[in-house]
């Protein structure tokens, strides 16, 4: 039997409020496939991930679907143990007196935060796994630190900590270093892709093209709602593909496995 893919979405009309971000939109992504999607601002990226996670439903229309792993229904607890999820956005849903470890232990309950009855519900067993995994992540020692004495880089490795407190086998990675200092980003992406080594399946959105680990096989280009470009990497990553993306004028360089964007001489 052949392998479901991660997401296969067919001829799916997507609202948010009254914005319709995508018509008839059909995108497949495997089960291991390593994706980054880029666009700008408003091309419905982030509506995109949340459709992935259950967050967003498209309409109801006959021959329009959205299977995750070969299945049209899914209850979010058992989705949350396949996928997880680190956000700025999240990141800003949590109150800022939240501590590291009740960030990380939310991941259990897919909620935001653990406050009151819901902290009863945790087993010593999974408070021991999420300071193991604090202590991977280098955050062992913010544990009892409340959100708001910690940098944005120490809140987002709390907040992969999260996504990972189920060993999800895919994680979906909306813009995780923005905000972060150089040190920050490049330390996030190096632990990424030694998730990505260990098996794991990114789904990246992205501004930066810098940040793009070479461990991603596949792009996709999206403007308003549309999908421009879609295949391997090398191929994709064109400036005219770019120009086509964005409207603007953008030179593309290659160094290292990494791509770089920068303006094109504007004398
Ligand atoms: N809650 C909402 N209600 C109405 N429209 C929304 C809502 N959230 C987003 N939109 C609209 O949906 C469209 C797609 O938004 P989305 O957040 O998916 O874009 P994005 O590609 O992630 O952009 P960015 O790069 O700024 O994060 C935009 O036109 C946006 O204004
Ligand atoms: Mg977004």
């Amino acid at each position: 039997m052949t392998e479901a893919p991660l997401i296969e979405i067919h001829d799916a009309t997507i609202y948010r409020g009254d914005t319709r971000v995508f018509e008839n939109l059909s995108v497949s992504i495997g089960q291991h496939e390593q994706v980054a999607i880029l666009g700008p601002n408003g091309s419905g990226k982030t509506t995109l991930l949340k459709v992935i996670n259950r967050e967003l439903y498209p309409l109801r229309r006959d021959n329009s679907w959205v299977r995750i792993l070969g299945r049209d229904r899914w209850n979010v607890w058992e989705l949350r143990s396949h996928i997880g999820i680190v956000s700025h956005e999240l990141q800003m849903r949590y109150r800022s007196d939240t501590t590291g470890l009740e960030v990380v232990l939310s991941g259990y309950l897919s909620s935001v935060g653990i406050h009151g009855a819901l902290a009863s519900k945790l087993s010593a067993a999974q408070k021991a796994h999420a300071r193991d995994i604090m202590d991977e992540l280098g955050v062992g020692s913010l544990a009892d630190r409340p959100l708001r004495n910690m940098s944005t880089g120490q809140q987002r490795r709390c907040l992969l900590g999260r996504a990972l407190v189920h060993d999800p086998d895919t994680l979906i990675l909306d813009e995780p270093t923005a905000g972060l200092d150089l040190t920050a980003s490049f330390d996030y992406l190096a632990r990424i892709r030694r998730l990505v080594e260990n098996g794991k399946t990114i789904v990246l959105v992205t501004h930066l093209l810098n940040e793009i680990p070479p461990e991603i096989e596949r792009l996709i280009l999206l403007r308003e709602g549309r999908i421009v470009a879609d295949g391997p990497k090398n191929e994709v990553l064109t400036e005219e593909n770019l120009r086509r993306t964005y409207d603007t004028d953008i030179k593309v360089a290659k160094i290292d496995g990494y791509f770089l964007a920068y303006p094109p001489n504007s004398h």
